[in-house]
């Protein structure tokens, strides 16, 4: 069945970030007494997929989702548990091994988060939003609720006021965010294997974000199935990211010069501080592509957006006819260099995060005499694997010492800066100048700090009964 025949079975925030409202809270609760934390979650007002457009104005979403812990503390079954994906029951910090992988060591390791392990470890996620005017108090209500129905809150976590207007939010950094997203092919018009599917495309199937669709691969991953638990849901990934913007734009000034400092953080985000393209970026439909900038002139190979989707079909060196397509689909023609970055559409992430905390401009932020700001990111993402899609994006691409054929380098905004284990640095950023010559800069320090996180199951409204009724 196509995921738009099942729209009231699966949650709202699915199929939109409701921008229009511009208040949001995100409530981290742990369950002290299971009996009466279900029946209140029972009759909660959850807004599903079909709520949204037609006759429908929804001015209040309430949306929930679990760790595992938050599942088992609910009291689910333990072979019900263990039909989740490996990353999920272990958790965002449950692992030494992953904290690695997702460069959550040094200043990022967890120990140091303010929530996300042991006692802080949530075990829901309410997520609500509202028009700014009444998210306080809607918010407040829900915490006193919650508080009188057997459940402790870990935190209330506010978000900076949204536009409401349709137009896109900045992140703390000032750069107009959640613009890119991959379009979910809700009725199941794309034909995955098709040739034409080789090539880069904002589509992908609904099965890259819905457990029980059929997936880019082409068939349904495995998901936990009893009595409707995992059809319809999706893996929600939340990080909150603290933001360094007095240190970035001070650091981006003293490279680049105050009058050249934003060009220069145009080339560390890959976008317009507007959101605008970079210029002499190839054009494909409605989106842009990097087609034409294979080396990275306009765009550089390492920037933010270029790490975090490549925008590259399956062939790295494009589709060149039939026999040339099969021999580069078996792995026998290409570099491992081009392969390492093909395929975006088996990685890509449905974004739905807000900023928080307080706001300077670039302009003041780089005043050496400013006083540094609590700011950042709750990023939160949803997916249908984990492991192949934010795991794989935030270890391979984004965290990588090695991508795209360059070394040394991390994700310009998102590094943690720390030597890979065989010492190779991470801490370099290559461009080319306005002159269109080759230039890096070095002793890039960390902007972005890892403070809390944990991974979530949203599920589908049969799902989420099946869950508040076990
Ligand atoms: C504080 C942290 C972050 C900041 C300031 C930030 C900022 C931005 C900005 C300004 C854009 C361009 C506008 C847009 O397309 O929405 C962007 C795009 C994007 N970011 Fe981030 N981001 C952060 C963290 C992350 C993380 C942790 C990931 C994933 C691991 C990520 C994945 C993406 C993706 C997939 C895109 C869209 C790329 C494209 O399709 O062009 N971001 N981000």
């Amino acid at each position: 069945m196509a995921a738009a025949e099942e729209l009231a079975d699966i949650q709202a925030l699915v199929r939109s970030g409701f921008g229009s409202l511009g208040g949001a809270r995100y409530l981290l609760l742990r369950i002290a007494d299971a009996a009466t934390a279900k029946a209140w979650l029972r009759s909660l007002d959850v807004a599903t997929a079909a709520q949204i457009g037609g006759d429908h104005d929804l001015a209040r979403v309430m949306q929930l989702a679990f760790t595992c812990a938050g599942l088992r503390a609910l009291g689910l079954a333990e072979d019900a548990l263990a039909a989740f994906v490996p990353e999920f029951i272990e958790g965002m910090a449950g692992n030494e091994r992953r904290s690695h992988r997702l460069g959550d060591v040094g200043a990022n390791a967890p120990a140091h988060w303010t929530w996300g392990l042991g006692e802080r470890e949530p075990h829901i996620l309410i997520i609500l939003l509202a028009k700014k005017a009444e998210i306080d108090g809607w918010a407040a209500e829900t915490e006193a609720l919650a508080a009188a129905h057997g459940c402790s809150i870990v935190a209330s976590l506010d978000s900076c006021p949204g536009r409401e207007d349709g137009a896109p939010s900045n992140e703390p950094f000032g750069f107009a965010d959640g613009l890119s997203q991959p379009l979910i092919d809700w009725d199941g018009r794309v034909a995955v294997t098709g040739s034409a599917n080789r090539d880069y495309r904002a589509d992908i199937a609904a099965g890259e974000v819905l457990l029980g669709h059929s997936n880019e691969y082409g068939f349904v991953a495995d998901y936990p199935q009893e009595s409707g638990l995992g059809r319809n849901g999706s893996y929600l990934v939340y990080r909150q990211l603290s933001q360094d913007v007095t240190g970035f734009w001070q650091w981006v000034a003293a490279v680049a010069g105050k009058d050249r400092a934003v060009w220069f953080a145009e080339r560390m985000v890959g976008r317009r501080i507007s959101g605008e393209p970079l210029p002499g970026l190839a054009q494909d439909g409605p989106d842009f592509i990097f087609g034409n900038d294979g080396e990275g002139r306009q765009c550089p190979l390492g920037s933010h957006i270029r790490r975090a989707n490549p925008r590259a079909g399956d062939d790295p060196l494009g589709r060149r006819g039939f026999l040339r397509d099969v021999i580069s689909s078996v792995g026998l023609a290409g570099t491992a260099q081009g392969d390492a970055v093909a395929s975006s559409r088996f990685h890509r992430l449905l974004r739905r995060g807000r900023s928080y905390g307080d706001t300077l401009s670039p302009q003041e932020a780089m005043d050496a005499s400013a006083t540094p700001i609590q700011a950042g990111l709750h990023f939160i993402c949803l997916n249908a694997s984990l492991a192949r899609q934010f795991e794989f994006v935030q270890g391979a691409w984004v965290g990588s010492a090695t991508f795209g054929g360059r070394s040394g380098e991390q994700d310009p905004l998102l590094g943690n800066r720390q030597p890979f284990p065989d010492g190779c640095r991470t801490d370099l950023f290559r461009y080319c100048g306005p002159d269109g010559e080759p230039a890096i800069a070095a002793d890039l320090p960390q902007f972005v700090r890892t403070i809390g996180g944990a991974y979530f199951f949203l599920p589908g409204m049969s799902g989420l009964a099946f869950i508040t009724g076990c």
